[in-house]
């Protein structure tokens, strides 16, 4: 079982996926992946949205209890919507609180910036386990004008270290790192107790995360940091041609997919 400790206590870096389902969670864990990551990518992965912005908190509540029905090993951690926190922090506690107590999260990530410090503070205080999220944070995209590279500057590159202190200081257990230059990534992860999970950031990072639809080749477009390690759409689009074409040939449904009861045959 994978708990909130012991991340950093590996000899090689440890693995985050994401997924949305009960079947693929069930895969990832039982591929021995540690972290289950119900990301609000679901919007742009599996719900058709062009950005994570429009998913809810009903979105990641019903996904999140359906992976934890499936996953025996894995931390599972949800991800907080675009609003669901930072807006009033009594609602934002709530709304953790639901994914942990309703939906079987282990824990939450939360988008953070320096809003986040004293939310992060506060949920840890409970018993909420949160891990930060610093870099690109896509939930921003339309103040960052884009899913560009964070941190590029000496400015930028330090405001990023100073939050990653702030949140291990306000009791986040982990923060992810995303598409941040290697250097910077690897200088947090110095500065830092807790582990770094980076995606776009380096091979420096104490682990890795990357969207469940890239890593098995399902999606149509990949971002430049990510790798497919497989060709699902290709294999989906075979089979779904050969139903298709089984159906309209008669090769299917085979006598071995029907029944006939012999009763009825004096009456049709
Ligand atoms: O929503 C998500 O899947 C994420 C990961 C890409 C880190 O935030």
């Amino acid at each position: 079982m994978t708990t909130t400790r012991g991340l950093r206590d590996r000899d090689e870096p440890f693995t985050m996926l994401t997924a949305y389902d009960a079947p693929t969670a069930a895969i990832v864990d039982d591929a021995g992946v540690d972290v289950i990551l119900v990301g609000d990518s679901m919007g742009n992965a599996t719900l058709g949205y062009d950005s994570t912005l429009p998913v809810t908190m009903d979105d990641v509540k019903s996904r999140t209890a359906a992976v934890a029905r499936a996953v025996e090993d894995a931390l599972v951690v949800a991800d907080l919507p675009f609003l669901a926190f930072g807006v009033d922090e009594a609602e934002s506690i709530h709304n953790a609180g639901e994914l942990l107590k309703e939906a079987g999260a282990d824990a939450v990530k939360i988008e953070s910036g320096p809003h986040t410090v004293e939310t992060t503070r506060r949920m840890s205080e409970l018993g909420i386990p949160v891990m930060a999220h610093l870099g690109l944070t896509p939930q921003h995209v339309n103040r960052l004008g884009g899913y560009t590279r964070q941190g590029t500057d000496r400015e930028a590159a330090e405001e990023i270290r100073e939050l990653a202190l702030a949140h291990e200081d306000a009791g986040a257990f982990a923060l992810v790192l995303e598409h941040v230059p290697a250097n910077l990534a690897a200088a947090v992860t110095d500065d830092l107790e807790i582990p770094t999970i980076g995606i776009g950031a380096g091979s420096d990072c104490d682990g890795q995360v990357l969207v469940i639809t890239d890593v098995i080749g399902l999606g149509e477009w990949s971002p430049p940091f990510a790798e497919r390690f497989g060709d699902v759409r290709g294999e989906m689009r075979q089979a779904v041609d050969e139903y298709k074409n089984a159906v309209e040939s008669g090769a299917f449904p085979a006598e071995e997919h029907q029944h006939v009861e012999e009763d009825l045959d004096e009456l049709y």
